[in-house]
């Protein structure tokens, strides 16, 4: 009878709603800690309780299977590989921007003028207002919404036509599967996938652990990510997103969003979910946007993600509609460069330096190319296993990276380019073979490592587990001696001022110096009789060389430039003995209970310390009178500010950066560079940047000098 039947399939049919409801609330909450942690990176619960709620969703969409939809955060990965990526075209084409070539800021002014120009403004008229972005150096990407869910992320292509490769786009964590329920019922939203630096490294490092092949840059990475057939994969490496801008939306009149400029559409953008790169500003008139594209290159190297320059858009909608587009190029946003980080040059030769400890590292030397804004001739292969990894041969086309101060390296090498069939490009960049090692059968390296010291003849060494080959010549080697008197010298070592590369070198080869303490023994007559020394630099090197000799024990151990004992450890031995000579007394054991100090650099203290030359040193050292304080050892844990972390930002008034860090060091504190949730109070001067934002984000205390000189106990 139906009614019996009614009554039977009544409870199991509230069951299902009932758990239609728990779903829906699990999914919630999930996407919104998804949001807080891969977005706002401000994770507001910890990671087991994430995942037991996540677990909990997966059970009940296992036992009701039907309520299982595409857009659930358990379908992320899942779904079988492509056999292929299946061409899209796009509702509204991908346009390209045109590029600004000239990098000084006379290309925002040229843009500007054309802009006023196309709008027919009067020399006096105000200036126009824009939005400047910033360039991400990854690939373009169509995010289809349709009633608030994903339904297709499709890659540029050629503008007309991507492919689809929305099977991947959804392992994306930072991309909503499901949008709030005020998005209109069209919603594309465009923008960069990107991978970034630090993720890229630690993909190449797992991959180099596994001896896999590694890649060669983030953006051609995300490329070949993104492009992947089978969405595990994808799963597997680190993409991320900026959202940039509109595709097809439901148009005002069918009750689409009504926006009068940019920046309000990127601002609905984040509220949306979106993530929205925070330097992106509105900016007035040419003078902003140069601004900007000054203030932009001087954090460029800080980015967490590698830029190629800045995006200045019109702000206002309508003039954007009035500008239009010429041929595939709107005409109210240009792209202003930054000189290139990576360039492809051929290897004439590989050279081999040797370093301070010893370390021998071949030097690719290249025909001269342009990177990074200068011309680089020499790029570090770092050592012998590099080499061999990524199948470099002289003669080889190879990719050149130099970005900020790092020294420039090669990152991989490219076949002739014009002779291979298989290249195919991606947004102008060749993929196929960039994206890990050439395509070689057998690879026949045609570098081999010197069996001897090319500077001092003596023998070379590697140690078993070590990729790195050494010279075993120590302080006989004079490249090693020039290395160690220039980190003796340094200003964070004794602090010799004038004592800079020409002169060590001078002083090396006419063999006036050969141990550390033959510098405080030179005198005057000997600086003299050096070529190019006139009477003032040898007076003034004199006069450095006597300041130096009051130092503190820090500082001179750091400056003996014993292996693995940096700044940082320096200082630990310091507080931790005191004294120079319970540093000479102690024990392996005794030096292991220093903090941060493991086995390894306890054997290489005491492999140091073992040396009778090197006492010999210690003791001439003290001889020619460079001394310290000395005192009783200090126990962290009893310092005002043990176990606290705080990060260092902007200018404060009469403090240097460098003294701050000092107090706040010398009272127990950790000075860390960048914010994060450990860090206990960020000190934020003048033009505090980014990491005032981010601690505000987070929630971490901020301190200003007063709040500073406070927290150290001293009066400002
Ligand atoms: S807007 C109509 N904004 O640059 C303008 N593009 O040639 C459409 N890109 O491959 C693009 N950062 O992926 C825009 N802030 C940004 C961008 C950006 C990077 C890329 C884009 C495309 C190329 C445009």
């Amino acid at each position: 009878m139906p009614k019996n039947l009614d009554l039977f399939s009544a409870p199991a049919q509230s069951e299902q709603a009932q758990a239609a409801i728990k779903i829906e609330a699990l999914r919630q909450q999930i996407n919104r800690w998804a949001h807080l942690y891969y977005v706002q990176d401000a994770p507001e619960v910890p990671d087991a309780e994430y995942d037991r709620v996540f677990r909990a969703l997966q059970a009940l969409e296992a036992q009701f299977p039907g309520l299982v939809t595409p857009e659930s955060p358990t379908q992320r990965v899942g779904g079988a590989p492509r056999p292929e990526l299946t061409p899209v075209r796009h509702a509204v084409p991908m346009l390209s921007i045109h590029t600004e070539t000239d990098v000084s800021p006379a290309g925002a002014q040229a843009f500007d003028a054309r802009v006023r120009r196309e709008l027919g403004l009067a020399a006096d008229a105000p200036p126009v207002a824009y939005v400047a972005e910033l360039k991400f150096d990854g690939l373009a990407m169509n995010l289809r919404y349709e009633a608030g869910v994903l339904v297709q992320a499709a890659t540029r292509g050629d503008g007309e036509v991507g492919e689809d490769v929305t099977h991947n786009i959804r392992t994306m964590r930072q991309i909503p599967l499901r949008l709030p329920s005020d998005v209109p019922p069209v919603l594309e939203v465009r923008g960069e996938v990107y991978m970034a630096r630090a993720d890229f490294e630690n993909l190449n490092e797992a991959q180099r652990e596994r001896g896999q092949k590694t890649f060669i840059n983030p953006r051609n990475t995300a490329a070949g990510a993104v492009r992947q057939l089978d969405p595990a994969i994808a799963a597997q490496r680190p993409l991320k997103f900026f959202a940039y801008g509109f595709g097809e939306v439901t148009p005002v009149e069918q009750g689409g969003p009504d926006f009068a400029t940019h920046f309000d559409l990127l601002q609905q953008l984040k509220q949306w979910g979106f993530p929205v790169a925070a330097q992106t500003t509105q900016a007035l008139g040419a003078s902003e946007l140069i601004a900007f594209h000054e203030r932009i290159a001087a954090e460029r190297d800080q980015l967490p993600y590698d830029i190629d320059g800045v995006v200045y858009k019109v702000d206002s909608l309508a003039l954007q509609r009035q500008l239009g587009f010429k041929t595939r190029e709107p005409r109210w946003a240009v792209a202003h460069k930054y000189p290139a980080q990576e360039m492809v040059t051929r290897i004439e030769g590989i050279d081999v330096q040797v370093g301070r400890t010893g370390k021998l590292t071949p030097v690719a030397r290249l025909a001269p190319v342009f990177v990074g804004g200068v011309t680089v001739t020499n790029a570090t292969l770092h050592n012998l296993f590099e080499i061999r990894k990524k199948g470099v041969r002289v003669g080889d086309q190879v990719v050149v990276r130099r970005a900020g101060d790092v020294i420039p390296e090669v990152v991989g090498t490219l076949p002739p380019l014009a002779d291979s069939p298989e290249v195919i490009f991606v947004d102008g960049v060749p993929v196929k073979h960039i994206h890990g090692h050439p395509p070689r059968e057998t690879y026949v390296p045609n570098f081999r490592m010197p069996t001897h010291c090319p500077i001092c003849g003596s023998d070379v060494v590697r140690e078993p587990g070590e990729a790195n080959h050494r010279c075993t010549g120590g302080l006989f080697c004079p490249a090693q001696r020039k290395e160690a008197l220039l980190h003796f010298a340094a200003r964070r070592a004794m602090d010799i001022d004038g004592l800079g590369e020409k002169l060590v070198d001078q002083l090396v080869d006419g063999a006036v110096v050969h141990t550390l303490p033959d510098l405080y023994r030179i005198g005057l007559v000997g600086l003299l009789a050096l070529e190019r020394m006139g009477e003032k630099s040898a007076q003034n090197l004199l006069a450095a060389l006597e300041k130096s000799k009051s130092t503190t024990l820090a500082r001179f151990l750091f400056a003996l430039g014993i292996r693995h004992v940096g700044e940082a450890t320096a200082k630990d031995l310091a507080r931790h003995f005191g004294s120079l000579d319970a540093i000479l007394n102690a024990t392996t054991e005794e030096l292991l209970q220093v903090p941060d100090v493991g086995p390894v650099v306890a054997e290489a203290i005491h492999t140091f310390l073992a040396q009778p030359h090197n006492l010999e040193v210690v003791e001439q050292l003290r001889a020619c009178g460079v001394h310290w304080p000395e005192g009783p050892p200090v126990e962290r844990t009893t310092l005002p500010l043990a176990g606290q972390t705080v990060v260092l930002t902007g200018t404060l008034p009469t403090l240097t950066r460098e003294d701050a860090k000092a107090m706040l060091e010398a009272a127990g504190a950790k000075v860390a560079g960048s914010v994060s949730k450990k860090t206990h109070y960020v000190v934020a001067g003048e033009d505090a940047g980014s990491k005032l934002a981010k601690a505000q984000e987070l929630g971490v205390a901020v301190l200003d000098k007063t709040g500073l000189m406070a927290l150290l106990g001293k009066s400002a």
